[in-house]
């Protein structure tokens, strides 16, 4: 906890669209809440045990802790609902999920990104059928999570190289992969690349992969790595093509 909350605080995440810096706060105001909770119900069980002690007591002692005892206990509870406010408060906020045709989303991020790839000899390939059904999505959301895969994919590659961003449905299901041909993950940090903070880069913030995926698992998907044959990294985005709630 203390270690996420300092990383937290000493990063730069000034660059963080305001969704996500928003659901950033919110993580870490839910994590801090939940950790104030257990030890405020162990409190709540012994001071319950504590007043049960006392009833054994001398009446005239009764009365006199009475007082303190009903301090003690409404403290805890002012405690309780101030917790309680602020679980409900950090809600992650809601995604706007409308009918898109994904074609548009590949294509606009792509088209964002290509000038600052052509610019490291890195050539974007977008490969999307045109008989895909439209998807419910948050489209400004999942338009982020794409480019975050994206630009990992572009900073991966030293040298001429080659992204392919493809489109299929698999089932009740969409696949969005983004294939680049860089290094590749060493096999020993693909269980933690998603992990909030995890960078190998020197100016890396080690957020972007952790934002993709709580997108995809927003939308009832996910999202994975794998090392694809041959060279380079491989991300395969889940999405479900029906709204599941
Ligand atoms: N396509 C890729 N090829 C090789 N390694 C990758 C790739 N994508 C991600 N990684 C590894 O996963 C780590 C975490 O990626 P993530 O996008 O979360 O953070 P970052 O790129 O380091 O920083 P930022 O917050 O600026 O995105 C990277 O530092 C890198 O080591
Ligand atoms: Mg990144």
């Amino acid at each position: 906890m203390e270690t996420e909350l300092a990383r937290a605080i000493g990063q730069d995440v000034t660059h963080l669209p305001a969704t996500e810096k928003r659901d950033l706060l919110a993580r870490l105001l839910k994590r801090l809440a939940h950790e104030i909770r257990n030890p405020l119900s162990s409190l709540g069980v012994h001071f319950q045990l504590l007043e049960e002690d006392l009833s054994a007591l001398p009446p005239a002692v009764q009365t006199r802790l009475a007082a303190r005892m009903g301090i003690i206990h409404g403290e805890l509870h002012r405690l309780d609902s101030i917790v309680e406010r602020f679980l409900k408060l950090a809600g992650p906020a809601a995604l706007k999920l409308e009918p898109v045709a994904i074609t548009q989303i590949v294509t606009h991020v792509c088209e964002l990104l290509r000038p600052e790839a052509a610019a490291r000899k890195v050539e974007i390939l977008a490969e999307v059928p045109a008989d895909l059904p439209p998807v419910p999505v948050d489209a400004v959301r999942l338009a982020q999570a794409l480019l975050n895969i994206i630009i990992n994919g572009i900073q991966a590659i030293n040298g001429p190289g080659q992204i392919k961003v493809s489109a299929a449905q698999a089932g009740d299901h969409l696949l969005l992969r983004v294939q680049d041909t860089g290094s590749g993950i060493p096999a020993h940090e693909l269980g933690e690349i998603f992990d909030p903070y995890f960078t190998t880069k020197a100016e890396g913030n080690g957020l972007g992969l952790w934002i993709a995926q709580q997108i995809a698992v927003a939308h009832g998907g996910d999202l994975r790595a794998e090392n694809a044959l041959g060279c380079g990294a491989l991300f395969t985005l889940t999405l479900p093509l029906r709204r599941t709630e």
